[in-house]
């Protein structure tokens, strides 16, 4: 039986493992964290992160071949394959800080694989990590090895939070990197055996170790861009009466763009595109490739000023001031479907709007209250570090309060501001959420969900993020 161990129980570990171990009975999965809770949650019936249909996949697995366990060297030391799934924060101080990553994680774990291992092993990079990660690790295991053939592999994921498990049950592809040598093709061919017991072959991508850790990075920053694009366009159609769905619609049945991924929005989040893109920002500079650096930088500037933008709208609609006023928040996670607050682009528009002395009142139906304090409490990139080793907040934030319903974070405020997707709120009863609001009656859509002329009908004033303008609001001064 071959035997899989897992090092990091997050995002990506979890829901991933589920998935080999459903579809592959043969194989012994387990999932290993040095965060105690965060074990304990996947061996309750309260998973630590909500993924729609991943609880099912769990209950089928969990202890027949799916094991979550804090036991790490043991199971590191009992394991053919080792994927490495760990943090990988942007580093905030010394060389590179605010954009390369800080691999710290990561070396911790190469140092205590190469400690106890006894056997031949095959450590696969998970986690996103910088293009020569690979080599690092491969030294400091070679150098620790006493014999022992380590080969590295990088086998990125691509799956996308909120419909993790179909990504995974039916990816677009699975890349394999691996060294072009006997050995490490042999490591090669033992991943895809385990991928091919329900993943098509012709969808099982091999490459060398470069291009598969590049590919990753390229593709977070190829999607971020599409929507960096978008978001851009969006600025431009309100200034000229333009319909942002509209043209992204157009646009996207040009077959050589496509039609996905094109949704303007209040900004991207997740914990993948800023810090990839910045991480690969980090190697075109240290590789002497400036223009190259500068115009990946744009894509998350751009992300930044319409997050900006967003704020500075929701201010100026109001007269310019928003201090004392009840300021409803829809939605904090970064996407719908989800409970993950990473980069949430809530998170700058909440930040924003304290600033300018609100009062927020946030629902979002899978962020605990919990979590949307220490969000609004911590300071940049410090999210990226397993959760026991974060700092605890103090206290909750002042102006800030989490309601159990949207109807009553809506209850006697002045604007309303949509920030995820949920399908939810596209179904609301906005004629009561009218009447029961401060007038004039603001809602400022991030996401375009809601139907533009029912809520102007009801007598909201509406901003709807690249649609054509309200007349009150092209009235206001654009503050951007
Ligand atoms: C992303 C990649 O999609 C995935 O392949 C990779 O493995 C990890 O990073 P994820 O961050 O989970 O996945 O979600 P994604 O669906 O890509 O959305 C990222 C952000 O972009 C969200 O904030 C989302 O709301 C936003 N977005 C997405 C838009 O604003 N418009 C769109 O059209 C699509
Ligand atoms: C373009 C648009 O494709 C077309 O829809 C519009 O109506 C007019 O402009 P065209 O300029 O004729 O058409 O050719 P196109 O195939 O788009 O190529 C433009 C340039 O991009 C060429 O120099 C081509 O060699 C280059 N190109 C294209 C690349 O370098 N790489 C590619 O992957 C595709
Ligand atoms: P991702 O979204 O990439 O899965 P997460 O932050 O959700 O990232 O998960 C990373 C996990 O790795 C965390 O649960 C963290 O506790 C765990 N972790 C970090 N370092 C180690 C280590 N050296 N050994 C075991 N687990 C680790």
């Amino acid at each position: 039986m071959v035997k899989i161990c897992c090092i990091g129980a997050g995002y990506v570990g979890g829901p991933t493992m589920a998935v080999i171990a459903l579809k592959c009975p043969s194989v012994e999965v387990t999932v290993v964290d040095i965060s105690i809770s965060r074990i304990n949650a996947w061996n309750s019936d309260q998973l630590p992160i909500y993924e729609p249909g991943l609880e099912d996949v769990v209950k089928q697995c969990r202890g027949k071949n799916l094991f979550f366990r804090t036991n790490v060297e043991k199971h590191v030391y009992e394991a053919d394959i080792i994927f490495v799934s760990v943090n990988t924060p942007t580093k905030t101080r010394g060389l590179g800080a605010g954009k390369a990553a800080d691999l710290t994680y990561w070396e911790s774990a190469a140092r205590m694989i190469a400690d106890v291992a006894k056997s031949d092993k095959i450590v696969v990079e998970k986690s996103t990590v910088p293009v020569k990660t690979a080599e690092a690790i491969e030294k400091i295991l070679a150098h620790n090895s006493k014999g022992i053939c380590f080969q590295i592999l990088s086998n990125p994921e691509f799956l996308a939070e909120g419909t993790a498990i179909q990504d995974l049950l039916n990816p677009d592809r699975v890349l394999i990197g691996g060294r072009e040598t006997p050995n490490g093709q042999k490591a090669v061919k033992a991943l895809k055996d385990v991928y091919a017991q329900w993943v098509p072959l012709e969808r099982i991508i091999t490459t060398n170790l470069w291009s598969s850790e590049l590919s990753k990075l390229a593709a977070n920053a190829f999607l971020a861009q599409r929507i960096s694009s978008v978001n851009a366009m969006s600025a431009l159609c309100e200034a000229t009466g333009a319909d942002v769905q509209e043209v992204s619609y157009a646009v996207g049945k040009d077959s050589r763009i496509g039609p996905k991924f094109l949704n303007a929005s209040v900004g991207f989040g997740g914990s993948c595109f800023q810090k990839d893109i910045l991480n690969l920002i980090y190697i075109c500079e240290c590789n002497g490739l400036k223009e190259v650096a500068c115009y990946w930088k744009q894509v998350i500037k751009l992300n930044d000023y319409q997050k900006s933008r967003f704020v500075n709208r929701v201010v100026s609609s109001m007269f310019n001031t928003v201090s004392g006023k009840k300021i409803a928040v829809l939605g904090f996670a970064f996407k719908k479907n989800t409970g993950d607050t990473r980069e949430t682009p809530a998170i700058h528009v909440c930040k924003g709007l304290l600033g300018d002395k609100a009062s927020l009142s946030i629902y979002d139906p899978q962020v605990t209250e919990d979590q949307i304090q220490r969000d609004l409490w911590k300071n940049k990139f410090d999210w990226d570090h397993p959760i026991h080793l974060q700092p605890a907040s103090p206290t909750s934030i002042k102006h800030v309060s989490v309601a159990g319903d949207p109807y009553q974070a809506a209850k006697d405020a002045h604007g309303l501001c949509i920030l995820t997707d949920w399908d939810e709120f596209k179904k609301l009863d906005y004629e009561k959420i009218y009447k029961s609001m401060q007038k004039p009656a603001f809602v400022f859509d991030g996401r375009n969900v809601v139907d533009v002329a029912r809520l102007r009908e009801i007598g909201f004033i509406l901003y709807s993020i690249g649609k054509p303008l309200d007349p009150w609001l092209k009235d206001m001064p654009a503050l951007a």
